[in-house]
């Protein structure tokens, strides 16, 4: 069973805000998890955390059974690089490239793939697999909000992670495309992934199996 297990994390900042306070959460295949609060309880920092982009003060983040204190620099890259994948509010997409060569990028720090070629066929199923076929060619700032962040979905699934880790991926949507946002999440957890979004909108509640409360730092339902 593929997870990702954050036990009794702590963070603070700078010797001076609590960020995180002794939380615990696991997230296993298959299964759709969110973490919701208000603005500035937490969790960015817990999905940061969880996805290796910052460490934490205490306590132990175990991904897939290994502990990753105890790995070095290039061992964390090849975990993030391998089993995770990232989706933010703000998409986050290259405005120089096309549709299906943003969803490329990933995949040339992979060395699975043998030339652009192979590449760029990954890249065409994602972008049919995401219901963008017909903006492939097409470059981010002629499509709509959700329509970027269905290329940043299918860039994130890239390398085929384990784990998708979206932070308030429907943060800069209307309900409509924040809808069909969940939907399509909900299909990866279906299809096996372990998807882990933190949000701060009730219409996550349609979604996920699993709803954690963050008020200051800590989870509120445990
Ligand atoms: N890099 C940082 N340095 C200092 N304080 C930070 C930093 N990032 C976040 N914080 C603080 O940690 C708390 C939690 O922030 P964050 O995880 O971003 O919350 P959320 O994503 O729920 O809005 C806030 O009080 C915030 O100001
Ligand atoms: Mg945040």
């Amino acid at each position: 069973m593929k997870t990702i297990e954050l036990k009794n994390i702590t963070k603070v900042y700078n010797n001076k805000v609590t960020a995180l306070d002794n939380v615990s959460l696991t997230l296993c295949e298959g299964e759709f998890v969110a973490v919701m609060g208000q603005s500035g309880s937490g969790k960015s920092t817990l999905l940061q955390i969880a996805g290796l982009l910052d460490n934490c003060t205490s306590g132990s983040v175990i991904i897939n059974g290994e502990d990753v204190s105890k790995l070095n620099t290039n061992q964390l890259a090849d975990v993030r690089k391998n089993s995770l994948g990232f989706v933010f509010q703000a998409f986050h997409l290259n405005p120089h490239l096309k549709v299906y060569e943003n969803i490329m990028v990933p995949m040339l720090i992979n060395d699975r793939f043998k030339n652009k070629a192979e590449m760029q066929s990954r890249a065409m199923e994602l972008v049919d697999k995401v219901g963008l076929t017909h903006r492939k060619e097409h470059y981010p700032s002629e499509l709509s909000g959700g329509e970027q962040q269905r290329v940043a979905i299918a860039r994130a699934l890239a390398n085929e992670p384990d784990f998708i880790l979206a932070d308030e991926p429907t943060g800069n949507l209307d309900s409509k495309n924040e809808q069909m946002i969940f939907e399509e999440l909900k299909k990866l957890s279906e299809m096996g992934k372990g998807v882990l979004v933190v949000c701060h909108n009730d219409a996550i509640l349609n979604f996920a199996e699993k709803v954690y409360n963050m008020k200051d730092g800590k989870f509120e339902n445990e």
